[in-house]
């Protein structure tokens, strides 16, 4: 393939003929953040996935979001640019470990983050996202014992707010786990006075230092509409993509990793690896398509229907 197609104007012509949508979670490049219809966090997302009237769903964000698109639209076409974007929460919890640790607790109802795979949601009792956590765990009666899979550092911030004390699955996300806390404090020494912000997937050190903790889209509000004028921001870096359009006069610093790499923030390697040229190819081919058996999307629908009427 040539690189000289213009794989902007291409997938442009590609949405009109195909009657195609494309979802973009905010950690995607800029490139295709730029070009999606909509950009938001994996609760916009779902929202956005449960009302879309396209025949194409294109998901450009990680197999999850995807998954969820097709269990909200199980006869429509949903693809994703890159099959292997994964994520290390999903990873981090099989439905057959899940099982067997349900097994072990059975007066426990089971509230999963939606970043795990259709199995894990299907013997779910319902989903959140790092925006309605709280909400969704609210709703719960307080003698009602719940398992949290699979991000022990959501469950552990969510226990502190709530004052529960839910079971913790022992997953994490790599992205979130990597923020220095020294670099941190050093980037804060040198900006005194930027805000630091955070999103919940960070560990608790991290957290402890933070103004303000909420999911993507909540980091960007808070952004908009705090009055200070500098933010070091903990999460993936594509969301200062965004997050800058918003804010154009004010400064933003991404929190630094433990390991620098070419960007010295957090990157999602699964997140980076959709690209302009595989969303292009993706939409041309309509491959690679996400399928669900039938039995898992109808199981798989019940806790995150749950999830979207509690947080709407
Ligand atoms: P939110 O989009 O809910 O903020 O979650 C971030 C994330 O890590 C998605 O993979
Ligand atoms: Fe998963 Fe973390 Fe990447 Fe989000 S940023 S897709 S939680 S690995």
């Amino acid at each position: 393939l040539s690189d000289e197609i213009d794989y902007a104007a291409e997938i442009v012509k590609l949405k009109k003929e195909k009657n195609a949508v494309i979802l973009a979670h905010y950690y995607q490049e800029p490139a295709i953040q730029d070009i999606a219809d909509f950009v938001g966090d994996s609760l916009q997302l779902s929202y956005k996935a449960a009302e879309v009237d396209a025949d194409l769903i294109v998901f450009a964000g990680v197999h999850f979001m995807a998954e969820t698109a097709k269990i909200l639209n199980p006869d429509k076409k949903v693809v994703l640019p890159d099959l292997n974007a994964g994520c290390s929460l999903a990873e981090a919890c099989t439905a057959k470990d899940l099982q067997a640790f349900k097994d072990k607790h059975p007066d426990h109802i089971v509230v999963t983050y939606v970043n795990t795979s259709a199995d894990v949601k299907a013997i779910s009792d319902i989903c959140c996202t790092s925006s309605n956590a709280k909400k969704i765990v609210d709703s719960i009666p307080l003698d009602q014992p719940i398992i949290f899979a699979p991000d022990k550092n959501l469950g552990a911030y969510i226990n502190k707010v709530t004052g529960r004390n839910m079971l913790l699955w022992e997953g994490a996300c790599i992205v979130h786990e990597a923020f220095s806390i020294d670099k941190l404090l050093k980037t804060h020494h040198a900006h005194p006075k930027a805000k630091i912000i955070a999103h919940p997937e960070s560990e608790d050190h991290i957290l402890k230092t933070a103004a303000y903790i909420g999911s993507t889209s909540g980091l960007i509000n808070y952004a908009k509409t705090d009055p200070a004028q500098e933010f070091i921001v903990a999460t993936e870096a594509g969301i200062l993509h965004e997050m800058q359009k918003k804010v154009p006069d004010k400064t933003l610093y991404p929190a630094p990793a433990v390991e620098d790499n070419t960007c010295a923030c957090s990157e999602c390697p699964y997140m980076k690896m959709n690209t302009m040229k595989k969303l292009y190819l993706c939409m041309k081919y309509e491959l690679p398509e996400i399928h669900v058996p039938e039995d898992i999307q109808k199981k798989a629908l019940i806790p995150i229907q749950r999830m979207l009427d509690i947080s709407s």
